[in-house]
């Protein structure tokens, strides 16, 4: 039994003092520690070393108490696991050197047995649990079909992503193949994730707002809704659509237990969109960590009463940036330990 559920019963809309809270991307740059273990390790050394991802996931907790945790990873560890090589570039981030633009490309795609390919992060996994030693849930997570379709495409990261559109609309046959192949593979990824220990699974579809509503259905959501549907049974599933609001009316309806938002939207807006019936997480600006801890504190509580206590988790609307101060981050955490 984890000694804080708080975060597993915001999950099942259960009724709170106060609302859960963690953030996107919490095992980053902005610690200091984290700092330490990257000096002496590459990126991918990191995410393929248990006691190192495990050691990462839990340096958050330990400064902060937040109340869950969640697996130092990427979510590029699935096209390299399909025989797609990733780079990750310092001061520049992913870069895949044969990016995926033809049918022929496509051939090489494999739907890899995820247990030998990936079987370091549920090794990771395993090692957290026991690092955590049952004090809060371990979030596990994947990108989205169509977030990962952008960088198999892109090759790297994009402003517009123009190339995995290209891809979609002029050869709709070749993108469809290669998002089915990354949803089975992440279905795959998923279930030996949730196996191996994790309380609760988030995708990330952090480019889903790229695409038109319409292109939205037809290239991303499908894939997420299959996902979703093999999944839901076996744990909580958060998903995460950035610049996606237009989407979340039907996915409030898709069997998820909770859907993020971003700063974008309202807490009224999409209390409205999603019927009220399902706990929301999100969706503090990012960058609005930089104003004063006072005034960070405050926002926070007006954040939770607009939101309201229940069926809702606290976290950013996107991921922390690396040079947010300490203490606000503190300020951030503490502000909803102190919600009354
Ligand atoms: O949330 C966490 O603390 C868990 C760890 C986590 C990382 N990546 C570690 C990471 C998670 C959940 C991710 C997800 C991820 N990775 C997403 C979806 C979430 C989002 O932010 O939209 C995406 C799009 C990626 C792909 C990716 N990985 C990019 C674009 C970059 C480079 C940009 C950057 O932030 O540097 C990465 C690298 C990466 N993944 C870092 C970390 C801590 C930073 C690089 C480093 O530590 O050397």
């Amino acid at each position: 039994m984890i000694k804080n559920d708080l975060f597993l019963r915001a999950l099942k809309g259960e009724t709170v003092n106060r609302p859960p809270v963690w953030m996107m991307r919490q095992a980053g740059r902005y610690l200091p520690e984290f700092m330490e273990i990257r000096k002496k390790y590459d990126f991918f050394t990191r995410c393929q070393t248990p006691e190192l991802a495990s050691e990462i996931t839990v340096q958050p907790i330990q400064r902060y108490g937040m109340d869950a945790a969640i697996l130092f990873s990427d979510i590029l560890v699935i096209p390299q696991a399909m025989n797609i090589e990733v780079q990750m570039k310092p001061d520049f981030g992913p870069y895949l050197p044969n990016p995926i633009r033809s049918q022929k490309d496509l051939d090489n795609v494999i739907v890899p047995d995820v247990h030998e390919t990936l079987g370091y992060v549920m090794d990771a996994i395993k090692m957290t649990k026991e690092k955590l030693n049952n004090e809060v849930p371990l979030i596990g997570f994947a990108g989205s079909p169509w977030t990962i379709l952008c960088y198999c495409v892109q090759g790297q990261g994009s402003k517009s992503f123009d190339k995995a559109k290209e891809l979609c609309f002029t050869q709709p046959l070749v993108a469809h193949a290669l998002l089915q192949k990354i949803t089975d593979t992440t279905i795959a990824y998923l279930k030996a994730k949730i196996k191996a220990g994790v309380n609760a699974v988030q995708v990330f579809d952090s480019w889903g707002g790229m695409l038109s509503p319409t292109d939205y259905q037809e290239f991303s959501w499908k894939y997420i809704q299959q996902i979703i549907d093999a999944l839901k049974e076996e744990a909580p599933i958060i998903v995460f659509g950035k610049g996606c609001w237009f989407a979340l009316n039907e996915m409030s309806k898709s069997g998820a237990s909770a859907l993020g938002v971003d700063w974008t939207c309202s807490a009224r807006n999409a209390r409205y969109l999603t019927g009220g019936n399902i706990t929301l997480q999100g969706n503090f600006d990012p960058a609005r960590l930089f104003s004063p801890p006072s005034e960070i504190k405050k926002m926070v509580t007006q954040m939770i009463n607009e939101f309201g206590k229940d069926k809702y988790i606290v976290n950013l609307g996107h991921g922390i940036l690396p040079n947010i101060p300490l203490e606000n981050a503190k300020a951030f955490i503490d502000a909803v330990k102190e919600y009354h």
